[in-house]
């Protein structure tokens, strides 16, 4: 932690409406975690001590996301959505607290990193009352806009509601991120904010022209747009979601891995990649996802909450679920599907098979089509699959059952009963063989044909 106090306002009781969703704005998934989640994780990265965020009423979930990245977290709540000024002002128990900068993030802003942070932090020790990160924009829509004197310097941010067109057309915009020199500059501030605006709300904007007024210094630090993004509805979320990918998938190559396709491959904020994996194509990553080196994710696989030790291989169009741990070297092949099951070093999976609450031993071999029948309607229960044992294709495994080490299982058998080490186990009807059969069926059938042509 930090040696410098510095306290980070969250703001995330807005309701999104332009997302058009019963889900908080900032709990929306981006690359797998809620869009609060990234800024917490900056706020994390950048070592700033004390987080409050402030959440509307009944969003209760919105705080349970935030202490999942920062527990010591404390939890305002903006009882009615009045703008981010008000917002602010719930949190001013922890503000009137601070003595170092406070920093305030809006929810919204899930690309965050921690440089940014830093170097608005940095700013304030050195002496800046108030500083605002602004970006130039491709398109400006939206966003406050940051309004420069002749000398260069801010005097004051417009709102898009409130601008006439000569300030419409200025594409230096505000990212919401702004900095106050201590606890005690931003409740000053805070208390003289008005709602005289377009939109009657409180504003955290005019803080910048109310600094000025009173002979405070505002400054500006420029970002990039791709680091600031807020996101306001599905269209930007989508964006936003397409930036977070490139990151990811960079980082990975930087990391070496080979990724034939990139732009094709979809990762989670946690996914965890050695050295020399390979992954092919059109594979999708869900959270909870560990590759060891050299691991070989092929074309088509799904993968989420699974462990993938060196050196295995998965896919064409795998499907591995939570709780799926594959050994070294383990194969996992074309329509594999496998949940809640340790599959040992050197097994193999390879065909068309269901693998549900088992554990495979080292170097077994399951034939194609195999299903672990886990669910009698009722509960679920664990198959255990001996090492070096073989399951001919087409088998059923009723659980619970067992099949000992180095056991044989015939094609198409039902297993039930438990199968001791080395035995095989075979449940198929024994085979009949009816001699010229087929050639007296097709001779009925050509001379009903006849038949059937005369009348
Ligand atoms: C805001 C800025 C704008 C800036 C843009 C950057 C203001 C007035 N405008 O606009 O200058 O360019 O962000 O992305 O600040 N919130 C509350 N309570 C409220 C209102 C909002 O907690 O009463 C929260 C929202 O949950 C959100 C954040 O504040 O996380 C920003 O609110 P939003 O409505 O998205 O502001 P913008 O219109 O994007
Ligand atoms: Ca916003």
């Amino acid at each position: 932690m930090s040696a410098s106090p510095c306290l980070a306002v969250i703001l995330a009781a807005g309701k999104g409406t332009r997302m058009k969703s019963d889900l908080p704005k900032v709990m929306h998934p981006l690359a797998g975690a809620p869009l609060i989640a990234h800024v917490l994780e900056a706020v994390r990265e950048a070592e700033i001590g004390r987080v409050c965020a402030v959440v509307g009423p009944e969003m209760q979930s919105v705080g349970e996301a935030v202490k999942a990245v920062v527990p010591a977290a404390e939890i305002a709540v903006q009882e009615q959505q009045l703008g981010t000024a008000d917002a602010v002002k719930a949190a001013g128990s922890a503000i009137a607290k601070e003595d170092g900068p406070v920093i305030v993030i809006y929810g919204d802003t899930p690309l965050l990193g921690a440089e940014t942070l830093v170097a608005l932090r940095d700013a304030l020790e050195a002496g800046a009352d108030l500083t605002v990160i602004g970006f130039e924009a491709d398109n400006p829509t939206g966003y406050g806009r940051l309004l420069i004197d002749k000398s260069g310097a801010l005097t004051g941010i417009r709102e898009e509601k409130d601008a006439d067109e000569a300030e419409r057309a200025l594409t230096l915009c505000n990212s919401g991120i702004m900095g106050f020199r201590s606890g005690e500059v931003l409740a000053t501030l805070l208390a003289r904010i008005s709602n005289h605006n377009a939109k009657g709300e409180y504003y955290l904007t005019d803080a910048v022209s109310l600094a000025r007024a009173s002979g405070l210094q505002a400054k500006m630090l420029r970002a990039e747009m791709r680091d600031v993004l807020g996101v306001n509805s599905r269209g930007e979320l989508a964006e936003a979601e397409a930036a977070i990918q490139t990151r990811l998938r960079s980082k990975f190559m930087a990391d070496g891995a080979t990724l034939i396709a990139p732009e094709t491959v979809f990762f989670s904020h946690d996914t965890t990649i050695g050295r020399d994996v390979l992954i092919e194509p059109n594979v999708i990553f869900g959270p909870g996802v560990v590759i060891g080196d050299g691991v070989t994710i092929r074309g088509f696989s799904h993968i989420a909450g699974a462990r993938i030790e060196a050196g295995a291989t998965v896919g064409p169009f795998a499907r591995l679920r939570p709780g799926a741990a594959i050994g070294e070297g383990a194969h996992i092949g074309n329509f594999v599907e496998i949940k809640q099951s340790d599959i040992a070093a050197g097994a193999k999976v390879n065909h068309l098979t269901y693998v549900g609450d088992a554990s495979v031993g080292a170097n077994a071999n399951i034939g194609a089509g195999t299903i672990t029948c886990n669910y009698d309607g009722i509960a679920k229960h664990r198959t255990e699959i001996g090492a070096g044992a073989f399951i001919g294709s087409n088998s059923s495994l009723v659980a619970p059952v067992k099949i000992g080490e180095g056991a044989y299982i015939g094609s198409g058998s039902v297993i039930s009963k438990n199968v001791a080490p080395d035995a095989l186990a075979v449940t198929r009807a024994p085979q009949e063989e009816r001699a010229s059969w087929a050639a007296r069926h097709r001779a009925r059938g050509a001379r009903n044909a006849g038949r059937n042509k005369k009348t």
